[in-house]
């Protein structure tokens, strides 16, 4: 089964977001399989934004991503990392649609409130930077036929 990360960041974790965040993937679906709060240390921040290093938002965005803690998922499902995607919307919250979280909940693009992959591939590296394989759970949650039709 896919899987993908996605983060809250500082602003959506200080405005209390989090849970409505955590309702709309369980309610579509996806099973969460790891979870942790924590306040990102530089150089797993650095890590994971290192295609964007140079650019010329990047320090602003690392002292938002450092400014507080965040709360990091792995989502499991069928077509999840593209799936969450649209669920969050775009980028910059100004062009996110209504619905999604950016769309519903943003305003800046340096405030976007969460994170997740943008490919599969984005993915794995992604929790392999933020999560040990142990802490990433396999368990059942409910008979999938009731969710998946094959
Ligand atoms: S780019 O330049 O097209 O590669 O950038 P993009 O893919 O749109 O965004 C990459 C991540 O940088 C964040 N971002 C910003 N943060 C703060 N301020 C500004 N101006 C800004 N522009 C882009 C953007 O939210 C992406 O991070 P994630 O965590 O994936 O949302």
């Amino acid at each position: 089964m896919d899987r993908t990360f996605v983060m809250v960041k500082p602003d959506g974790v200080q405005r209390g977001l989090v849970g409505e965040i955590v309702t709309r993937f369980e309610a579509k679906g996806f099973k969460l399989v790891a979870a942790r709060f924590e306040k990102l240390p530089e150089a797993r921040v650095n890590e994971h934004y290192k295609e964007h290093l140079s650019k010329p938002f990047f320090p602003a965005m690392k002292s938002y991503i450092m400014g507080g803690p965040c709360f990091l998922m792995v989502w499991e499902g069928k077509n999840v990392v593209s799936i969450v995607r649209k669920m969050i919307g775009a980028t910059n919250p100004q062009e996110a649609a209504p619905g999604t979280v950016r769309g519903d909940f943003g305003i800046d693009i340096g405030r976007n409130v969460i994170h997740a992959s943008d490919s599969p591939e984005s993915a794995a590296r992604e929790i392999g930077i933020h999560f040990k394989s142990e802490e990433v759970f396999t368990y059942t949650r409910i008979d999938e036929s009731v969710l998946y039709e094959y």
